[in-house]
């Protein structure tokens, strides 16, 4: 049976969702935004970011696949479904729930540059920074987190404990 103890509860998820949500506003004041969402692990970080954003925003979404399984990464992306509209000249925010090596949000920043927006900014919940195999930042991060494995609020083992109201480390 696989033991999950608690990173971060929802009330500390909620409250640094909320202080993103200001920096956002505070930063695209009076600017229209496209939050791009990663299918599935963002969904959640998502709807609540969304929410606490004082802007006018829409959303998108973005499906991608990396071969090999969650723990161990191969390096290769594959694009499983692209954004529905037109990002030229927007301000988009893709919005991530973990940068780890950072593979595939190389991949989705270099696809979507391509598309010269108005400004690209990387949102991800949290950032494994040891891990990194790719020269690339967050410009707005929830928690900085250790070389664990973790699920819940969006994020998955096999597709399993995305509903868990909190982050937790599975061991
Ligand atoms: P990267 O391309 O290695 O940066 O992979 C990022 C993706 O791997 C994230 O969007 C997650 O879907 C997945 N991932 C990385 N670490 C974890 C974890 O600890 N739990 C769940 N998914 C993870
Ligand atoms: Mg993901």
């Amino acid at each position: 049976m696989p033991e999950l103890k608690i990173l971060f509860s929802h009330q500390q998820i909620a409250a640094r969702v909320a202080e993103l949500g200001q920096h956002i506003s505070k930063d695209f004041a009076g600017e229209q935004v496209v939050l791009v969402g990663v299918l599935k692990g963002a969904a959640i970080f998502l709807s609540d970011l969304a929410r606490q954003l004082d802007l006018d925003a829409t959303f998108d979404f973005i499906s991608v696949s990396s071969y090999g399984n969650e723990k161990h990464n191969s390096g290769e992306v594959k694009l499983l479904k692209d954004v529905d509209q037109s990002i030229q000249g927007k301000n988009v925010l893709l919005v991530e729930d973990i940068l780890d090596t950072g593979i595939t949000m190389s991949y989705l920043k270099e696809m979507i540059m391509a598309r010269h927006p108005k400004a690209f900014k990387i949102v991800a919940l949290l950032d494994k920074k040891p891990r990194r195999k790719k020269p690339i930042q967050a410009d707005y991060m929830g928690f900085e987190i250790p070389d664990e494995f973790v699920v819940g609020y969006g994020m998955d083992c096999a597709e399993r404990y995305r509903n868990l109201p909190d982050i937790c480390v599975l061991s």
